[in-house]
């Protein structure tokens, strides 16, 4: 279920983490079931995230699915004002700390307020990045340590952690070249160097890599409808999965008495 654990025990496609370190969340709350499927799209700035977030919702709402297609920092009125705060430039400096508190208050806004009573619904829950991007960008873009950026989240979210999370991975030329084209001005980190890119992108690999059966690693540079056509049958095989524990369970909303 997507609460309360790195890999949903609801989704057996998405087995336990294997290098716990990296994977699993420091501080967990008590299991709260919550019917709904999470779906995380990370990957590095201009990999198709948006595009591939925004094809799924369709592809699922056309099925009948009630999906929330949602985005970080954002999804919230406080979170989408901490999104402007933290990206944009004009701001002065902003040290790493406190961009990784920012990005975190409005995760926590963003599960407390739509996610988690999204979940609750039943519905299925996509976000445009999710801790994945802040381990990855603060934890080892700005240096601040993968581990002490994964704990500060597994606070921020009470131990919310995706289903299955989507890597779209893409090399820096190549992201920096589709985020920059028609003259469209980077954000504040779109417009780190690429080495700060490079890294990112090694990060999110490695990440990926600790917990493979969490994530769905995907070559950006592939056609977009190729790409929309397996992470639905991905996305599918969860929601079956979802379904049968659901129905299996005790209580009112299972099957058994
Ligand atoms: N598979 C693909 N092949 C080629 N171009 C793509 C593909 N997917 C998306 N694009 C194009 O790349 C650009 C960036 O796509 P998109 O906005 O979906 O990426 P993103 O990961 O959300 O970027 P950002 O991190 O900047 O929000 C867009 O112009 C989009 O049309
Ligand atoms: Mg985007």
């Amino acid at each position: 279920m997507p609460s309360d654990s790195a890999a949903s025990p609801t989704t057996p496609a998405l087995a336990s983490p294997t290098t716990p370190a990296l994977a699993s969340p420091a501080l967990r709350s008590p299991a709260l079931p919550l019917p709904g499927l999470f779906v995380a799209f990370e990957g590095g700035d201009g990999a198709g995230k948006s595009t591939q977030a925004r094809l799924l919702a369709e592809a699922l709402r056309d099925a009948g699915h009630d999906v929330l297609l949602t985005r970080e920092p954002g999804g919230t009125p406080i979170g989408e004002k901490l999104r402007s705060l933290v990206l944009d430039h004009g701001h002065g400096e902003v040290d790493p700390r406190t961009e990784a508190l920012i990005f975190a208050a409005a995760r926590a806004a963003h599960v407390a307020q739509a996610i988690r009573p999204a979940l609750g619904r039943g519905e299925v829950v996509l976000t445009d990045r999710y801790i994945g991007s802040s381990i990855v960008y603060q934890g080892v873009g700005r240096g601040l340590g993968a581990e002490a950026v994964r704990d500060l989240n597994a606070w921020a979210t009470d131990g919310l952690w995706p289903d299955v999370t989507v890597l779209l991975d893409v090399d820096e030329a190549e992201g920096r070249a589709r985020r920059t084209a028609g003259d469209a001005a980077e954000d504040r980190l779109e417009s780190e160097p690429d080495a700060f890119h490079r890294d990112v992108r090694t990060a999110f690999l490695e990440l990926a890599a600790a917990q493979p059966d969490a994530y769905l690693v995907l070559d950006a540079r592939r056609d977009s409808a190729d790409l929309a056509g397996e992470i639905l049958a991905a996305v599918g095989r969860a929601l079956e999965a979802r379904a049968a524990v659901v129905r299996s369970a005790p209580g009112p909303r299972g099957g058994r008495p």
